[in-house]
């Protein structure tokens, strides 16, 4: 059971190559003679546990130690592991679009590692249900600068070069850890609610495309308003300057890469993963509705604030057509997707149909009782399928478990609560 990451990462971007010291601290759940970590690539400089030696050894993603005593049942130990090599030659078995891990470019790195990539930078449980919390520093050449997780500072290191220091107090997931190294411009955009907002954004990058975060901070206060506090410290985006297929809410800054234009939407559904897969983690990835479907819908919410119900209505028919229409939407059981398709679009349609199927029967007063007490009962730690599915049961005080059946374990779309016979399209 880890508890605390501190990770110290030398980046020569020139080079594309790592030099890394990575202290874990960690208690023994059970007698540990040997565990594992997660770890692809990289050569072991040392490995010490509590300050002794140990052996190891590699056996595919696996980093195997054994300590030279054992540790017992509940006794806290440290790790501490040195290593050094190039990351990103290994790519994600043609499962999805883009490596995951950390990927230099010219110009830089990112590290994008949902589900399971972080192995492929940092020794560690890679796993959401061993959260921990992380100090990272990170010392780069000028004109490099980095952006990482939490509250960052700033220190001179020897040669001209810079340290920068990122805090991760509250618990995080590994795949939400990230560092982009950028030549890149920091903007404060106020405060919403008290919580800092600061962006990164590459230094040419036009001020045009630049404003289509400025919503951001009017988005954390409505998401606030009917969620319950920002779960963390500070907010934001970090763009790197490459083009990527996707965007990632990597804990307090969500990765976005290079476009011309940013979909307010895809904004929003990232700010609510703050709450909904990173404040609340899954314990198991077949549990990945919980994360998109929530955002998703959290993206729809916050467009009926703007607009009104009738827009939202429109796209959830919309969604319904396009999913009933499609393989996809007609056999995808989204409480149990296969492995090699979590990220299905009706993961995240239909799980955000689930959620407004579930506000048609209960209610809003209801709905938005069980959303706020989800997000405060699980905060800081992971919840699954099934314990939001009693929640529901408890506020409600109904049996809804058909509901949640028929939505999450059927292979057909069902048909909304309150449609007419002909929905109208
Ligand atoms: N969680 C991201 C989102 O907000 C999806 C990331 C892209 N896909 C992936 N395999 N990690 O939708
Ligand atoms: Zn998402």
């Amino acid at each position: 059971d880890v508890h605390s990451y501190a990770v110290d990462l030398d980046v020569d971007v020139a080079a594309r190559r790592l030099q890394a010291d990575v202290t874990i601290s960690a208690v023994a759940s059970q007698p540990l003679a040997a565990f594992n970590l997660d770890m692809e690539g990289f050569d072991i400089v040392s490995l010490e546990v509590d300050g002794q030696p140990a052996q190891t050894s590699r056996l595919a993603g696996e980093l195997q130690i054994a300590p030279a005593d054992p540790i017992g049942q509940g006794e806290a130990f440290t790790v501490h592991v040195s290593y050094a090599g190039s990351p990103g030659g290994l790519q994600a078995d043609g499962l999805l679009p883009f490596a995951l891990g950390w990927q230099f470019f010219d110009g830089g790195a990112y590290v994008a590692s949902e589900p399971d990539g972080t192995s492929r930078w940092l020794p560690s449980n890679d796993h959401p249900l061993d959260k921990a919390t992380y100090v990272l520093r990170v010392t780069v050449d000028e004109p490099y600068d980095a952006a990482c997780n939490g509250l960052r500072s700033e220190t001179t290191a020897p040669e001209g070069r810079r340290t920068f220091v990122c805090e991760m107090p509250q618990p995080m997931a590994t795949y939400l850890a990230t560092v982009v190294i950028a030549d890149l411009e920091l903007e404060h955009a106020g405060t919403a609610a008290g919580v800092p907002i600061r962006n990164y954004f590459p230094a040419d990058m036009p001020r045009t495309a630049r404003q289509e975060f400025d919503r951001t901070g009017e988005m954390l206060e409505y998401f606030t308003s009917i969620l319950g506090a920002y779960p963390f410290d500070a907010y934001g985006v970090v763009v790197a300057p490459i083009e990527l297929p996707f965007a990632l809410e990597t804990q307090t800054l969500t990765l976005f890469g290079i476009a011309d234009h940013y979909d307010e939407g895809t904004i929003a559904h990232e700010l609510a993963h703050q709450w909904f897969g990173n404040s609340i983690s899954l314990s198991r990835w077949q549990d990945i509705w919980l994360n998109e479907g929530f955002a998703t819908y959290a993206s729809l919410l916050w467009f009926e604030h703007r607009f009104g119900a009738e827009p939202v209505d429109t796209e959830i028919h919309a969604m319904y057509r396009v999913l009933m229409d499609s393989n996809d939407g007609q056999t995808m059981r989204i409480g149990a997707p296969p492995a090699d398709d979590l990220f299905n679009r009706a993961v995240y349609w239909r799980g955000a149909m689930t959620l407004h199927a579930l506000r048609q029967e209960v209610g809003d007063p209801l709905f938005f009782q069980i959303l706020r007490t989800y997000v405060e009962r699980f905060r800081y730690g992971n919840a699954t399928t099934d314990d939001f599915i009693a929640l529901v049961q408890e506020i409600s005080a109904r049996d809804l478990r058909a509901l949640f059946d028929a939505w999450l374990f059927q292979e057909k779309v069902p048909f909304m609560p309150g449609w007419g016979a002909e929905p109208g399209f």
